[in-house]
């Protein structure tokens, strides 16, 4: 849409019910807070991680950071395990408190889990992988759809010193067998079949696919029986879940972690290359998402909390387990989509489950509003407070249906801007204190210190600057490096701009020190909420065997934020097809997901090429933007003729 990121003059102040008994209140208080978090840090961060967590031996240092070599360490010499953080704790006061309220692909299809139904689960799965010999320090894949049951194979993977890495159960079998080899997983914890929408999705059916090839690191599977569907299982290898676990103890003793120890790896798109593993810890991230669900969700303690994002995302991740589960929250689990079975799905569920908190992303947001406003007012809405936004700029279009025809006026917003690296909220409003602007992420979460560099990494000093987006100091739930490969960490974010983190976002800061972000300015696309690398997806394309070329760029989409446009140059022999256009996509959707597959595809004889050879991207984007008439200067190009030809067979795109 056409006002993305462009500020509005409009603010909204939080309404009174929620600011009434909000922990941070007014913005004096707000001010005082993240003042005392950068000019003081290390109290400040003492502080909140006393607070928060609890060690079994306490830390010796706060911090330790070097944002040239990547080194970072947060609450140095501290022991503990984000498993207990996030259960044993709570059993005493909330063993009876449901953690988990599971909302099933069928509307009212629930089951709640307790905090100590969700332990027993987690200790049994712990003591069955450590049985199976998974100690410390090993990787385990996990590939399920949104049940309790992946929450508890995180935690189990956690409570026994494990390295989990979800992939999302829309990855397609050849990405799960990159991220499974990438970290050399020792074991794959799956279920029969996801549920989405009214569809099956064959989440063990697409692991057999993945391990089919030998060569694996894979000593055995667990199979987690959701929908009961018939599925092959290899002996010596799988084994289901329940059989695994029935004659475990529902006690199983956590290994003590260092703070720094790893708690997780998350693959995620970047400019280049294969996803990379982000890798997250166990101190600084729980305390990171734990006080940011808090502060920024104006969190309390009979709050019936939704996310509805994938736990194979880091907003799942962060948000749906990790951050409330660590605050002993009630967690809802969302199985469905948006739109099933019809637009009105989500204000069902909050009516039915009295959620209080709300939490999706903008193109949940637009895919809804456009069916109608009788989706949203035939249900009763009265118990949402707090309603959350993240993954893309909203528009404040969007912004203002979400607040005033889902929220009546009477909920706040947060707009939280974050990434998969930096483990949790970065720049957001706090629910009960921040006046809200409708596209603009507000203010820096405590302890993050952001800063709007030009180009040539200047860093612009004052208000009303637009520039790069970038972080002068880490913070705790930072991502410590990419697995495997700590120079690519560096290489990717700390040396574009050195001495500091570099988003790979632009920003504008407004005159009231307000961020408000413009998008990506590298190859990484934000497609409905899901990152994707131009440069993979191009990978897919020239794997098929027609294909000489392939160049992908965003457009703008009026659900998705950004489509995907793949310009493509056959070889010879090939011609230009519908047939060939859909082997194109299927190529796509086998080598990563059905969420990578391009919206068009434009056929072309030549790609725009400096004489050095190099795509010129930035006049692809511009004609798959529909301004042809803005592309520039061409004079530098080998064969300026290109162009036009590319923009002439616009029309021809399938
Ligand atoms: C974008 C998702 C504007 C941004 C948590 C970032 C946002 C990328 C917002 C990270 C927001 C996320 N406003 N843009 N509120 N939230 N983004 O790693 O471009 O999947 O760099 O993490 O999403 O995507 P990721």
């Amino acid at each position: 849409m056409a006002d993305v990121g462009l500020p509005v003059d409009e603010v909204y102040e939080p309404p009174a019910r929620v600011r009434e008994g909000a922990l941070v209140a007014d913005m004096e208080t707000y001010r005082e807070m993240y003042r005392r978090s950068v000019e003081d840090r290390d109290a400040f961060w003492r502080e909140m991680a006393e607070r928060f967590l609890t060690f079994s031996k306490p830390f010796d240092r706060v911090v330790e950071e070097d944002l040239y070599t990547g080194k970072i360490a947060w609450f140095i010499g501290g022991k503990l395990n984000a498993s207990v953080q996030c259960l044993d704790r709570h059993l005493a006061a909330r063993g009876d408190k449901t953690a988990i309220l599971w909302e099933g692909d069928e509307p009212g299809t629930n089951r709640r889990v307790t905090y100590r139904e969700l332990s027993e689960m987690v200790n049994r799965l712990a003591n069955a992988l450590r049985r199976r010999g998974v100690r410390k320090g090993d990787r385990v894949a996990i590939y399920m759809g949104m049940v309790p049951e992946l929450a508890a194979a995180m935690l189990a993977c956690a409570r026994i010193g494990a390295i989990h890495s979800v992939i999302f159960g829309g990855f397609s079998p050849r990405s799960i067998r990159d991220r499974i080899d990438d970290s050399t997983c020792k074991a794959v914890i799956t279920q029969d079949e996801g549920r989405r929408g009214g569809r099956a999705v064959p989440l063990k059916a697409n692991v057999d696919e993945a391990l089919a090839e030998p060569g694996h690191s894979v000593e055995f599977c667990i199979v987690y029986r959701h929908t009961g569907t018939p599925v092959n299982m290899v002996a010596g290898r799988d084994e289901w879940w329940h059989d695994a676990v029935a004659n475990e103890p529902a006690e199983c003793p956590p290994e003590q972690m260092d703070s720094e120890d790893p708690l997780f790896i998350l693959y995620t798109s970047g400019s280049t290359g294969k996803p990379k593993g982000v890798l997250h810890t166990h101190a600084g991230y729980l305390l990171h998402v734990m006080c940011s669900h808090k502060y920024v969700f104006d969190i309390r303690e009979d709050d019936i909390y939704c996310c509805a994002a994938d736990v194979g995302w880091i907003t799942g991740h962060s948000y749906i387990v990790y951050g409330p589960l660590g605050n002993g929250s009630t967690t809802v689990m969302f199985e469905s989509i948006p739109t099933y079975p019809d637009a009105g799905r989500y204000w069902d569920m909050v009516d039915r489950l009295g959620i209080t908190v709300f939490y999706t992303a903008p193109t949940a947001i637009r895919a809804i509003a456009r069916e109608g406003n009788e989706h949203v007012t035939k249900y009763r809405r009265t118990s949402l407070r707090v309603l959350g936004t993240v993954g893309e700029p909203i528009n404040p279009e969007a912004w203002r249906w979400y607040f005033n025809v889902v929220g009546e006026g009477r909920c706040s917003i947060v707009d939280t801007y974050w990434q998969t690296e930096t483990g949790g909220h970065m720049i957001s409003g706090l629910a009960g204190a921040t006046p809200m602007k409708p596209g603009s992420g507000s203010l820096p979460f405590f302890g993050v210190q952001p800063c709007v560099v030009d180009e040539e990494g200047r860093e612009l000093e004052g208000n009303g600057v637009t520039g790069r987006l970038c972080m002068k100091a880490s913070w705790p739930g930072m991502m410590r490096t990419v697995y495997g490969d700590h120079d690519r960490f560096v290489q990717t974010y700390l040396t574009t701009y050195p001495g500091k983190y570099f988003t790979g976002d632009g920003c504008h800061r407004d005159k009231d020190g307000y961020y408000w972000i413009t998008g990506r300015v590298d190859d990484v696309l934000n497609v409905s909420g899901h990152r994707l690398g131009t440069a993979e997806i191009e990978g897919a394309l020239v794997g098929h065997p027609a294909v000489a070329e392939a160049a992908v760029v965003g457009y703008p989409h009026d659900i998705k934020g950004t489509g995907i446009y793949a310009y493509v140059m056959l070889k010879a022999g090939y011609t230009a097809s519908d047939e060939l256009a859909k082997e194109l996509r299927d190529a796509v959707r086998r080598e990563i997901s059905a969420i990578a597959t391009p919206d068009r595809i434009q056929f072309v004889e030549g790609l725009p090429k400096t004489r050095s050879g190099k795509i010129m991207r930035r006049i692809l984007r511009k004609i798959a933007e529909g301004e042809p008439e803005n592309v520039g200067d061409v004079t530098t190009l080998a064969d300026p003729a290109v162009v036009r030809d590319i923009i002439e067979g616009v029309g021809r795109a399938r």
